[in-house]
């Protein structure tokens, strides 16, 4: 920890959409950010290949701009590190050794976190530090802090989400505006809401990371990323759309987990919803996750699930955590590691 308490000093890995959202809340919201945590959170180091994009951001005086990982992984002068780079090899290097030199990480990285995070919730057990993600599922709907603190008491019976709003988007200009898929997708592009790969999106994969990661935060178990039945939504037309209109349905690409008797029963799915449910009226590139705890009974969470400042806020609601000396442990579980989920065969 820094030796002035009064500062949390910061490194950020990449500017793009969330990480520039990330500088614009920490500068424009600065002094609000002291009085909720009574420390300043100070932005010291940026690494970014392109320093052009701080352009028109209010940069913290001093900041130190630089393409050398190790300045931020291996500084002593850093408490946090936000890894907002994407993919995963590389991520998942610069993570794992951020946790190794003893900082707290906060990361939005979904598909690191969902296909290769065991061994940095490992890493950050073995040292004692948080890596927290609240940013990886659902962009600004602070799901995750929900999950592992105010619904900890519930056992989750079930959860459904649209947690993909490229998706999202898609299928509501297809059904509003009989808009076609590509056209539809290359709006999704054009807005910023589509991964670098939009196969990820439309094809189910970003949705399914959620998932995993929304699987371990319900039940404290491990669903392998690569056993969740998965499908995208690359094969719906306007027939489909057609057709689910006339019988009152809409079409939404859906990430489910139910649980009985001991096992999970999950997947990916375009899914026909009753236009009069809830889910069903999440339209455009808007996320939403509606669950079932034992105690709490039906809860909706309904928000932005991309873009650069509602996923900024879930970024920052992280330092803040780490601000105050109240960050959760890093699962909500005893056990910081997920135990295998029993899974009830797809078919
Ligand atoms: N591509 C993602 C989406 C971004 O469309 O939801 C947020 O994870």
């Amino acid at each position: 920890m820094s030796s002035n308490t009064n500062v949390l000093r910061v490194g950020l890995a990449g500017c793009g959409t969330v990480g520039s959202g990330v500088v614009r809340v920490l500068g424009e919201n600065k002094d609000w950010l002291r009085t909720r945590s009574g420390r300043e959170i100070v932005l010291t180091h940026l690494l970014e290949h392109s320093p052009q994009k701080l352009q028109g951001l209010p940069v913290p005086t001093g900041l130190i701009v630089t393409d050398d990982p190790a300045q931020l992984t291996d500084n002593p002068d850093i408490d946090v590190v936000i890894e907002l780079m994407g993919g995963i090899d590389s991520p998942g290097a610069f993570i794992m050794r951020a946790l190794d030199n003893g900082k707290h990480v906060v990361t939005a990285n979904k598909a690191l976190l969902a296909e290769a995070g065991l061994p940095l919730l490992e890493k950050a057990a073995e040292r004692g530090v948080s890596l927290l993600y609240e940013a990886s599922v659902a962009g600004g709907i602070p799901i995750v802090q929900a999950m592992k603190e105010s619904l900890a008491a519930n056992r989750i019976v079930s959860l459904s989400g649209i947690l993909n709003g490229t998706s999202n988007y898609i299928l509501s200009k297809m059904e509003a505006a009989g808009t076609d898929f590509a056209t539809a997708l290359a709006q999704a592009q054009e807005l910023g809401f589509a991964e670098a790969d939009p196969s990820l999106d439309i094809d189910g994969q970003d949705a399914a990371h959620k998932l995993v990661i929304l699987i371990r935060l319900a039940y404290g178990t491990e669903y392998p990323y690569t056993q969740l039945p998965v499908q995208g939504i690359r094969d719906i037309d306007q027939l489909d759309i057609g057709f689910a209109r006339e019988f009152g349905y809409h079409i939404k690409l859906l990430g489910t987990v139910r649980a009985e008797d001991g096992s999970l029963q999950a997947g990916i799915f375009p899914t026909l919803i009753r236009k009069s449910a809830l889910l069903a009226q999440v339209s455009g590139a808007f996320n939403a996750v509606w669950l079932h705890g034992n105690a709490v009974e039906s809860l909706f969470f309904h928000g932005k699930g991309a873009g650069s400042m509602p996923t900024a806020s879930a970024v920052v609601g992280d330092l803040l955590a780490l601000a105050r000396g109240t960050a959760p442990n890093n699962t909500g579980f005893v056990s910081q590691i997920p135990s295998a989920a029993r899974i009830m065969p797809p078919a």
